[in-house]
Parts: structure tokens; sequence; C-alpha cells
């Protein structure tokens, strides 16, 4: 099985970046944990992280056939787009949300989630181990 693992904009900066939120092990201490949880599963994976939102778009779109999931944090753009959302519907894969942070525990605006929308599964406020769930779940492997 292939799962697309897709980071949105600001994930870059982990560590640096807001770390009483997000936590300090920075992107590439993230990329291994996932590359890890995916191996240990049996997944391989391709991973892919951009701030641009367009850039999301062509790579979901990318995903179609040759991928078998997607597990996507968008990051702000989960609360603003809606092109993420139908990019999503329109290659119909499964596909999995994580955030790191408990959104639902923050600011009004990052309640309402538009990629949530087209996913099967969401895992908020997990640290790391959101990706891990989310691959495990794809992969069949937990509810
Ligand atoms: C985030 C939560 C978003 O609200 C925020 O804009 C992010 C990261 C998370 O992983 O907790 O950039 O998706």
């Amino acid at each position: 099985m292939k799962l697309l693992v897709i980071n949105g904009p600001n994930l870059n900066m982990l560590g640096i970046r807001e770390p009483d939120i997000y936590g300090k092990q920075d992107f590439a201490a993230l990329e291994a944990f996932i590359r890890q949880a995916a191996d240990e599963c049996g997944v391989e994976v391709e991973l892919f992280q951009s701030n641009h939102e367009g850039a999301i778009v062509d790579k979901i779109q990318w995903a179609y056939g040759k991928m078998d999931g997607i597990v996507i944090n968008p990051a702000a753009y989960t609360h603003t787009s809606v092109a993420i959302l139908d990019a999503l519907k329109a290659v119909g894969l499964p596909a999995a949300e994580v955030h790191l942070s408990d959104v639902n525990a923050r600011e009004a605006f990052r309640h309402l989630s538009y990629a949530g929308m087209a996913c099967k599964k969401s895992f908020i406020g997990m640290g790391f181990e959101g990706y891990r769930a989310a691959i495990r779940y794809l992969a069949g492997k937990e509810d």
C-alpha cells in the first residue's frame, strides 16, 4: 500500500514556530517519525510539504491512480481552502486528517475544517502520534 502524506504551510518551521503549541521537535524529526511509522506498518510513503495552496492541490491530483490514500495536515489551509476540499473529493482517495494541536480547543476560526469534510477520520491534538494513527487507520490496522 502507498500513502501520500501532505503537510501544509509553516509545518516546515516546526521546532522554531510556537514550540509551546507545536513542540520542540523539528520538521526533519516529524518526517523521520512518519517514515518509521509507515515502515512498521508495511506502508510505502511519499512525503510532501508545501506552503502553497495550489501546489498542494496539484499534489493531491498527482496522487490519483498512483496512491492508495492520503494523510493530510493542511495546516492553516484547513480552515480556508475549498480548493483542497474539492481536490480531495475529486480524486476520491480515502483520506485522513491530522492536526498536531487540539484545534477544537483553540480559536473559533480553527474549529471549521474544510479538508476534514472529505476525510474519513480526523486525528487531532495527538502530536506526532496522530500521523502514526492516521497511517495505521488507512492501512486498516485500527478503527
Ligand atoms: C495545525 C493547526 C492549524 O490551525 C494551524 O494553522 C497549523 C497547524 C496543527 O497541526 O495543529 O498550521 O494544522
